[in-house]
């Protein structure tokens, strides 16, 4: 080709980066790695290996330990044994330790970048300058989360050890994301990388050698599923931290059910990319090559719904497709490739399969005539048009360079369709009018929106999903609880599993309501003092429970104190029904709801006396008063907290700010603590309206017939139907109907082992956040344990809108 010609079509020639470093770094250990336990190489106990392979050639790159139940256990007793200095060290110390490995992936930056672009097939300008940079940006971050530790989170301590598991798409970018917040905190790690990507974990834990970490303090054992699920199930773990498919993530949930661990997940993602018609169109196409061609479009929040306004699709489409034609795709070390190569050949097949699968389902497939390489695996940008939202390609995750366009009329459908998905992980909203934009980003579930900007990441911003995408987050204050516990929690002793919320002696069997009451069946009770017979609250109504059954309800002395509804599953849902209807109340402003708490706590003390008197029949006159005057006092911080949520303002190192606010969770199901009837429930429900969330309540077993008086109440203080449900009964059968419901957004379980055991196991459907007190006794009557910013940060998720400005 002349000069002159090259003028003309902007050909240019290839520009690879040089990977003799990573070469040589791959000779340098035989290209065979071994697992880094307790600071040292150690090779895996069953002397197994597996490949892992250069995606742009097939070319095997080196061979990997597989690491079998004995090493995974081998690498926690290391972490183990490491912990108790590790958290002793000053907060200083630990500061300096993350310092140093900032500053080392920073100084060995060029070859992380050329080995992450080797092992996983992502084009270098790509690793060189997002994965890596972001890398280190994770480390300082976190340095400094170190030392400011002690000032920030006085009363918590770290979980323990914890064990990670990441997925192949960013390879180090996500141990970044695990461990820098574990260590800041004072944990140890055991962290086992994706089977297809472990190279750049291994070339970690050598800067952790550099850096001179303590042995045992990061452990690095490669592995496939097998190796993960040995670390998921090892009893000295004390958390899950996991990114990777929505599948396993509901595996690992069912997994750690019937143990302590606390999890923290990051799964999948189908996140809208809406495109209004008065948006700037050259800049939305930008948007959507960063939002779906980057990284081969397998990133969890790939914008890989496209959402146009009707008015402008046609256009759009055609700039769309001319932008795809000037992509470049090929061996992803050439510096000037767009698209480099998929990981591995099972995921090509995969994208493959669905693409066909779209078509098939009516959708008009357009790729550019591209030359593909002869090797490797490799899939060119395709664009999928008129795809039917229920299709498996707007519903399900490709994970792959395919985007699915579809069309909506007005902002009110462009909500609809984007979040009519299981998921809620991310989110792109372009238009030039400000109010459009905030108007649909406040009104979309997922945990990140970018406003005319798309894929940007930050350590002070915190990442993570809504809904079936996962929950906890990532990056930024709220990043750094995940990895800690309030110290009093840690250490509470375990509740007797008599005292559970699940049927309790006091109860006599459920007897048949209705006039004449069934009392008449209680022949030793000659004159039985009912002092009321309730019914179930829903939706702002007293309603009789389906199963028209009651259960006796009985002082300390055994003396019948009246009947309560039996509730079931029927129940349940019409107490859904009416959660979800009530979300005038998570619109309503903070103000409001402050008002509405106040006056929930006026009523209450206006019927201090008599209420008093009902409880003591069950507790007695010392903690019945004490139960109504702290409730009060509860009610009244969480009146305060209302309008308090704020969230907060950061400043990534771009052109943007990033607007987190903390939004309700939803409708949220409560199984309340058996020991304290009345302050239980509001130590629970209240911080819930707080926040913003519709609850669905059962309250304790033990004196039911609160329900008549918070109903009362409720009725009386201007709360408005269905933010608060009251559904009495067995608590172990309403737990599992609202644990089951997929319109139940998360479960608190207050109970005993068992019983907070089943609500995690039973929850893995949706994938529904439980938060429980872990079988814990907790002191409702210590405001330090009772109430306050535990309770609202669990209470709330957090959502950051990234606005950018400036030309
Ligand atoms: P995956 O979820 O199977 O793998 C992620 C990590 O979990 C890997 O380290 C794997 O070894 C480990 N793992 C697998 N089974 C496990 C188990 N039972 N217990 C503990 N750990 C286990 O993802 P995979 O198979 O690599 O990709 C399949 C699909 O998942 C992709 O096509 C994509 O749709 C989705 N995916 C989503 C990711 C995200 O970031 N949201 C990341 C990777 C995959």
């Amino acid at each position: 080709m002349s000069i002159a010609e090259k003028f003309v079509t902007l050909e240019y020639g290839p520009a690879p980066e040089d990977p003799k470093e990573a070469g040589a770094w791959l000779d340098a250990h035989q290209r065979r790695f071994a697992l880094f336990i307790n600071g040292a190489w150690q090779a895996p106990a069953a002397g197994e290996y597996f490949d892992t392979v250069d995606p742009s050639t097939g070319e095997k790159l080196a061979s990997v330990a597989q690491g079998s139940e004995a090493d995974i256990d081998a690498a926690v007793r290391a972490a183990r044994a490491a912990s108790a200095k590790w958290r002793a060290l000053s907060p200083h110390i630990r500061a300096r330790y993350l310092y140093a490995l900032a500053r080392l992936v920073q100084k060995h930056s060029r070859l992380l970048a050329v080995l992450e672009t080797m092992d996983n097939g992502k084009p270098i300008r790509e690793s060189r300058d997002i994965d890596i940079p972001l890398v280190a940006r994770h480390f300082y971050y976190h340095a400094g989360w170190a030392q400011l530790l002690p000032q920030e989170f006085p009363e918590y301590e770290p979980c323990g050890v914890v064990g990670q598991i990441i997925p192949w798409n960013f390879p180090l970018l996500m141990l970044a994301w695990k461990i820098a917040p574990a260590l800041a905190t004072g944990n140890t790690v055991v962290l086992k990388p994706a089977e297809f990507t472990p190279l750049t974990a291994l070339a970690f834990a050598e800067l952790c050698q550099e850096a001179g970490l303590p042995p045992g303090v990061v452990n690095i054992v490669t592995g496939d599923g097998s190796t993960g699920e040995a670390l998921v199930k090892h009893p000295d773990v004390d958390k899950i931290a996991f990114t990777g498919s929505t599948e396993v993530g509901r595996a690992i949930r069912g997994a750690t059910a019937s143990s302590h661990k606390r999890l923290s997940l990051e799964l999948g993602g189908k996140s809208p990319f809406i495109i209004f018609e008065d948006a700037d169109l050259d800049s939305a196409v930008e948007g959507l090559v960063d939002g779906i061609w980057f990284n081969q479009g397998q990133v969890c929040c790939a914008g890989s719904r496209l959402l146009m306004q009707e008015s402008i699709a046609e256009t759009l489409i055609g700039k769309i497709r001319d932008r795809m034609s000037t992509l470049r795709i090929g061996p992803p070390l050439d510096k000037a490739i767009d698209i480099g190569a998929i990981v591995a050949r099972v995921q090509l097949d995969r994208i493959e399969r669905m693409v066909k699968q779209g078509v098939a389902d009516g959708a008009t497939c357009w790729q550019p005539q591209v030359a593909l390489p002869s090797r490797g695996f490799y899939y060119p940008p395709t664009l999928l048009s008129n795809v039917h939202p229920t299709s498996i390609v707007a519903q399900q995750e490709i994970f792959g360079p395919v985007l699915a366009a579809m069309t909506f009329r007005t902002p009110r459908e462009a909500v609809e369709l984007a979040n009519n998905t299981v998921y809620g992980l991310a989110s792109c909203v372009w238009s030039e009018s400000v109010n459009v934009a905030l108007h649909v980003a406040a009104q979309l579930k997922a945990g990140v929106v970018w406003v005319n900007c798309a894929n940007l990441f930050d350590a002070a911003c915190g990442f993570g999903g809504y809904r079936e995408s996962g929950y906890g987050r990532e990056g930024g204050r709220e990043g750094l609880l995940e990895y800690m516990e309030p110290a009093w929690f840690k250490h509470a002793p375990k509740l007797p599993a008599s005292a559970a919320a699940t049927e309790s002696p006091l109860l006599a069997k459920p007897a048949r309501s209705g006039a004449p009451t069934a009392l008449d069946e209680e022949p030793a009770e000659s004159t039985p003092a009912i002092d009321s017979t309730v019914k179930l609250y829903i939706g702002g109504k007293q309603a009789r429970p389906d199963s028209g059954y009651s259960m006796a309800v009985r002082a300390a002395d055994g003396r019948l104190l009246g009947e309560a509804p039996l509730g079931n599953r029927k129940d349940i849902r019409n107490a859904v029904e009416a959660a979800r209807k009530a979300e005038a109340w998570s619109k309503a402003t903070a103000h409001h709801r402050a008002q509405v708490l106040y006056y929930c706590a006026e009523n209450l003390a206006q019927r201090r006396e008599e209420i008093v008197q009902r409880v003591a029949a069950v507790v007695g006159e010392k903690q019945a008063a004490a139960e109504v005057d702290r409730s009060l006092e509860r009610i009244f911080s969480y009146a305060a907290w209302a309008d308090k949520l704020d969230g907060a303002v950061h400043n990534p190192p771009f052109r943007n700010i990033a607007i987190a606010m903390n939004e309700p969770i939803g409708t949220v199901g409560v199984i309340c603590p058996a020991d304290a009837p009345l302050l239980g429930f509001f130590s629970l429900v209240m911080p819930l309206l707080a926040a913003g969330n519709t609850v669905i309540a059962v309250p304790s077993e033990k004196y039911p017939l609160i329900t008549g008086d918070l109903y009362q109440l409720f009725d009386t203080s201007d709360l408005p139907g269905g933010a608060v449900n009251i559904v009495t009964g067995y608590a172990s059968q309403l737990l599992k109907t609202l644990a089951e419901h997929d319109d139940v957004d998360a479960i608190w379980c207050y109970g005993d082992e068992a019983t907070v055991a089943s609500a995690k196991a039973m929850s893995t459907g949706n994938l529904k956040q439980v938060w429980t007190n872990e079988g814990r006794a907790i002191d409702w009557f210590d405001a330090k344990q009772g109430e306050g910013r535990w309770f609202l940060e669990h209470a709330t998720q957090v959502k950051n809108i990234w606005v950018p400005y400036g030309e």
